[in-house]
């Protein structure tokens, strides 16, 4: 890289609008969408789509609600000429959508994609060429007049041809190429005189398409053209204002969203954002920054997965892990403070309240998207993530302390393995750690009301030993029974239960923090009882306490009375 950029390259000039207005515009409804994966988005591609693979396209389109679809360059080649007559002969256009085809400012392309209409109800017939400096001087090499002249000819064209099948409903659309390159005055100057010889209407509007061909600056910069243009074309009340921006800069979406505050009407890109290079505006990209301020965007993603794998299918090529609202990881937090955050935001929430959630822009279940993925656990996440995934998959619900200790067990498994860790694998650590899987222990309580007495068999492989305790309750009675039968002191610290599940079915977790001759360590316990769910917890605490239950002290002694 040079040390000196500017000795090769130059910086956009600012556009001289002191009093822009569009800083303040907030956008508060849908523009027109114009999709053209089938055209713009197809040409860019390494296998470009076959028959099967553009029709699939076009009703995942239709489907999505789009209203207006240009479906390719039907003077390019056979396939596209013969794709678009295929969506005519066989009457795949509904009848609230437009397709829209591209043509070349040349008059045997012109004839041709007239020639593909034939017998289409309605249609959007868009021309182009190029406006720029570099094109007109080193390309083509012709004078601004030659480019008006080329540009108004072709456009008179455009009438005649349509005149000839006044069965169809026509819409005349025209780009001047490069437009983010090209001069304001220039761009002006042929597109009023394109505009002159297509005489639009208030009630029969042509459409004015400026392209961000390759972007050159920055947003605030494409907006500014924007809103000057708006200002000064002529006849603007009978053109819909239309920006079809690229992503060079990677600033696509800022463009077209400052775009439509700045004046524009309709949006042209392709869904996620596929095109030349570094692909055209991702549709679904804006049209989800709508929703998400509270916008109707008027085109529906309730499966953006399908939406993807569809995509994905036509175009053979894979949408990022990484890509805005739709990417596999968008939903997902790893670090352990979002973790944290996401499920106290989660248990806060009540259904009905405004989405505000913290690292989640977007309900992701508004785009059929589950909530599975939202925690993932590897080796930066802490018990936030953990716990979340014990509570959503298993409905276990670790008091904070058992959090923070089982997050270093699992922390230390990630450490071993480096690996990500599923909700399936966290479990089986759990149940591991725990001793969940361990037979309850036989036991029996008697007592007298002031006093119970329990009488357990614990069983550690082939080992039994049978103990006695009492205590005001069955849980103080096994610890006195444990008390004894270990020879330690043993103390509970901490108590917590819940069930999982109605009915028969029903669980009891027990969880209890014990004191081991002053070793502190958990215990969890599960049964359909929760007194035998507790003792569970109590031999699960002291067992990881060090305490081998293979070796316990007999306790045959009479449990005493009162
Ligand atoms: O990017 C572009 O300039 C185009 C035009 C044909 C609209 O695709
Ligand atoms: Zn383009």
């Amino acid at each position: 890289m040079l040390k000196n950029p500017s000795s090769k390259y130059r910086a956009f000039t600012p556009i001289k609008l002191k009093d822009r207005t569009w800083p303040d515009a907030v956008i508060t409804k849908a523009p027109i969408w114009c999709s053209v994966d089938l055209r713009d988005g197809n040409q860019a591609l390494i296998e470009p789509m076959d028959v099967d693979r553009k029709l699939r396209m076009f009703k995942t389109l239709v489907e999505i609600g789009f209203k207006e679809i240009e479906i390719g360059f039907p003077s390019a080649s056979q396939v596209e000429f013969d794709f678009t007559r295929r969506l005519i002969d066989e009457n795949l256009i509904p009848d609230d959508v437009t397709v829209q085809v591209l043509t070349q400012a040349r008059d045997h392309l012109i004839h041709r994609t007239f020639e593909a209409l034939q017998g289409v109800p309605k249609a959007i017939v868009h021309l182009y060429n190029a406006t720029a400096p570099v094109m007109r001087k080193v390309v083509l090499g012709m004078s601004e007049d030659e480019i008006v002249q080329l540009a108004t000819k072709n456009a008179q064209l455009f009438k005649e041809l349509a005149a000839k099948q006044p069965e169809t409903q026509w819409t005349f659309q025209y780009s001047p190429e490069m437009y983010s390159d090209t001069e304001l005055e220039f761009s002006k100057r042929v597109v009023d005189a394109v505009t002159a010889v297509w005489q639009p209407t208030p009630e029969n509007k042509c459409i004015i398409n400026l392209p961000t061909t390759v972007e050159h600056s920055t947003p605030n910069i494409f907006a500014d053209m924007i809103e000057w243009s708006h200002r000064h074309l002529e006849r603007r009340d009978s053109i819909v204002l239309s920006v079809h921006p690229h992503n060079d800069r990677g600033t696509g979406t800022a463009t077209a969203e400052l775009a439509l505050m700045a004046g524009a009407d309709r949006l042209e890109g392709c869904l996620f954002g596929n095109g030349e290079r570094t692909g055209n505006l991702d549709i679904v990209n804006v049209a989800l920054n709508m929703y998400i301020q509270g916008v109707d965007p008027e085109l529906d993603f309730s499966n953006i997965d399908e939406i993807k794998r569809t995509v994905e299918h036509c175009n053979q090529l894979p949408v990022h892990p990484r890509h805005p609202y739709v990417g596999e990881l968008v939903f997902t937090s790893f670090s352990g403070s979002h973790q944290d955050a996401i499920k106290k935001a989660f248990n806060a929430r009540q259904e009905g309240e405004i989405w505000d959630m913290p690292y989640l822009p977007i309900d992701p279940k508004d785009l059929g998207r589950s909530y599975e993925a939202v925690i993932r656990v590897n080796s930066q996440s802490g018990k936030g993530g953990i716990s979340y995934l014990l509570e959503s998959e298993y409905k276990v619900a670790l008091p904070r302390k058992l959090q923070i200790e089982f997050s270093q067990v699992v922390q230390k498994a990630m450490d071993a393995e480096g690996a990500e860790m599923s909700a399936k694998d966290i479990w089986a650590i759990f149940q591991q750690e725990y001793h969940l899987d361990e037979a309850a222990p036989a036991y029996q309580l008697g007592g007298d009301g002031a006093t119970t007495t329990i009488e357990a068999t614990i069983r550690k492989g082939t080992a039994g030993a049978a103990v006695q305790g009492q205590g005001s309750g069955p849980i103080e009675a096994f610890i006195d029974a444990m008390t004894k039968a270990t020879g330690k002191s043993v103390q509970v610290l901490d108590y917590a239960e819940h069930a999982i599940g109605g009915g028969a079915g029903a669980q009891a977790m027990a969880y209890v923090e014990v004191d081991v001759d002053g070793a502190r360590v958990w215990g969890v316990g599960q049964n359909p009882n929760i007194v035998t769910a507790s003792i569970k917890a109590i031999l699960s605490g002291i067992e990881r306490a060090g305490v081998d239950l293979a070796q316990l002290t007999i306790v045959q002694e009479p449990a005493a009375t009162a």
